[in-house]
């Protein structure tokens, strides 16, 4: 546990405003901030940001906390590194105590691992037995100093290789399922190695860290790629193969593309700004990381169907983030691990030079859907080109390509203005609706996530937020409110333990507040917290200690209607009494 007087001066001196809009540029709106959320794709803000509870919410997708808990989601960190990054930040030491944190240790084990396991294949892809390893990296074109670089290796045809090696170096059988490095037997005894007789690819975050493994079979054989799973320390959705190398290009773009080996042979030819995902498809949160390090990404993708929906996916996610994108593709339905292969790194150049940018890339793509020497075709393709030019957000650009429209296919400019004039307003009108019925979806998939007792107790639960939220805002309605509302008469478990928990600090004389709470609660957890802050924020600023009082009473009486209904040995008094108190409520 990490003292409150240390949180608090952190959280005072990592102003949530500028530590958000390093990550996202904030509108003052009122006493409030707005902006695009980075937690998922929009195009109206629906972020807020309110510098008062030094707190944040999303209406688009539910999330919502203090600063921890978004530089937790934002950069994808556990509880204690996130202090870590802000502690860095505003140069503070971490007070001693909490620097052997549990969960930190054990994923520090899981890394360590991971390095060995690395260091381990590597190695015996240069001793007699990993021979066929060394022959198959060879055999695709690669140099040792690739090898080297990328430290590639090789998993032989064993059960017990990484496991024996590892024991010896000190590493516990759970470590080793928990890195992804073995299994359990199905006896329930001992454990065995995951990945055998493969080529293995170390991956490797932007720290420096070995955090997983891609391993490929050396002949045709299923599946072709292994990956490693999620782990404690590895989110595939979250990471990007090769971005450890690439962030260090001097390029001004990243080039992403669809494999292991091609992001290698791109590497060795000299693109070192490759990057690929990995054995998952491209994510928002892939996205996002892209766009953390470069302004512009350069999508080559395979040209048959599937290559082309991978496509349009990153391209609208990339657009999400404000990237400027192109798109290669390459001839003769090739990867460009085979292309520069056979026509040579500077061909490969000329390709991405010539690169069309996302619009024209789709244009041409809608293009050559369309029959355009018929006038049906024409007005299709018309219709579907303007729909597409009415989802850019910069005026300027839709005029560009309206212009270029006009002029390709002699058609009236004024006409093709008045088409997007209408797309434009529907779309408005389509993204307003979806805008309001997410809200309601988000919090209620939140409140279903994090307190799941509130759908059967829906009176009581929205009395217990109401009030949580009222006293997270105005500690010293505690005064009024601890002498009438007992700890065990709220209904809902969650807002039990939350209400306890406030109270005790109250007691105690210590800090009531978002920020104090980071700790124990998980970023959903704080999300739904924030949501009651924001409640009874948006009523207003005339919600007063009476009120919380009056949440108080409603929670009181759905505690005793609930004890009613459960049949127990009362005694004939007991039983007056309840139905005394029945008529009461009832009135
Ligand atoms: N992939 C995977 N699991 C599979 C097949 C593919 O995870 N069974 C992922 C890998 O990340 C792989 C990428 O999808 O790199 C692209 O797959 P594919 O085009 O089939 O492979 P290549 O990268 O071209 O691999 P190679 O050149 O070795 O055949
Ligand atoms: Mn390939």
């Amino acid at each position: 546990m990490l003292p409150d007087s240390f949180l608090q001066e952190l959280i005072a001196k990592n102003d949530i405003e500028s530590v958000v809009s390093a990550y996202v540029s904030l509108k003052r709106r009122g006493r409030n901030l707005v902006g695009l959320c980075p937690f998922h794709g929009e195009k109206t803000p629906s972020f807020n940001l309110y510098p008062e509870t030094s707190s944040f919410y999303c209406f688009g997708c539910g999330a919502g906390g203090d600063v921890i808990t978004f530089i937790r989601r934002i950069e994808n960190l556990s509880y204690m590194d996130a202090v870590r990054l802000l502690a860095d930040r505003a140069g503070m030491a971490i007070p001693e105590q909490d620097r052997d944190d549990a969960g930190a240790k054990r994923r520090m084990r899981i890394l360590e691992a991971n390095r060995e396991a690395a260091r381990l294949f590597n190695k015996f892809l240069y001793l007699p037995g990993g021979r066929e390893g060394l022959e198959y990296y060879y055999s695709r074109g690669y140099t040792d100093a690739i090898i080297r670089r990328f430290g590639l290796g090789y998993a032989p045809q064993s059960f017990d290789f990484v496991r024996d090696n590892l024991r010896k170096k000190g590493f516990h059988d759970e470590e080793l399922v928990l890195a992804w490095l073995c299994a359990r037997n199905k006896s329930g005894n001992g454990v065995h190695d995951i990945f055998r007789n493969r080529v293995m690819i170390p991956i490797i975050d932007v720290r420096g860290n070995v955090i997983a493994f891609g391993g490929r079979v050396l002949d045709d054989s299923k599946p072709k790629y292994l990956n490693s799973g999620d782990t404690m320390v590895f989110k595939k959705t979250n990471n990007l193969f090769a971005l450890n190398f690439a962030k260090q290009s001097k390029q001004e773009s990243l080039i992403l593309c669809e494999g292991y080996m091609d992001v290698i042979a791109l590497h060795q030819a000299g693109f070192t700004n490759a990057v690929a995902a990995l054995g998952t498809s491209f994510t928002a949160e892939h996205a996002r990381l892209m766009s953390r390090y470069s302004d512009e990404a350069i999508l080559i993708f395979d040209a048959d169907a599937a290559g082309k929906k991978g496509a349009q996916r990153a391209i609208n996610l990339l657009r999400e983030t404000g990237m400027r994108i192109r798109l290669v593709s390459i001839p003769d339905g090739k990867d460009p691990d085979e292309f520069i292969k056979k026509n040579g790194a500077e061909r490969f150049k000329l390709l991405v030079e010539r690169a069309a940018n996302d619009v024209e890339y789709q244009l041409m793509e809608l293009g050559s859907r369309h029959l355009l020497d018929t006038s049906e075709g024409k007005v299709n393709y018309l219709r579907e080109a303007v729909q597409l030019l009415a989802g850019l957000t910069d005026p300027l650009e839709r005029d560009v390509y309206i212009s270029r429209l006009a002029h390709d296919l002699s058609v009236s400019k004024e006409a093709l203005q008045e088409r997007l004039k209408y797309q434009l307003e529907r779309r408005k009108k389509v993204q307003q609706e979806k805008q309001i019925t997410q809200v309601v979806q988000r919090s209620e998939a939140t409140r279903k996530v994090v307190n799941a007792e509130a759908a059967k107790h829906l009176r009581a639960a929205n009395a217990e937020e109401s009030l949580l939220g009222l006293l997270l805002l105005n500690p010293d309605y505690f005064g009024k409110i601890e002498p009438i509302l007992k700890t065990e008469e709220l209904v809902t478990t969650f807002n039990r333990t939350l209400y306890e928990k406030l109270l005790q600090r109250y007691r105690a004389g210590a800090a009531v507040e978002l920020s104090v709470l980071a700790e124990e609660y998980d970023p959903d957890e704080m999300a739904y917290i924030t949501g009651m802050l924001r409640d009874s924020r948006e009523r207003g600023t005339t919600l007063s200690v009476d009120d919380a009082v009056q949440y108080a009473r409603v929670i009181k009486k759905e505690h005793q209607l609930l004890a009613l209904k459960e049949p127990s040995a009362l005694t004939p008094e007991e039983i007056q009494e309840k139905l005394k108190l029945m008529r009461d409520m009832k009135s």
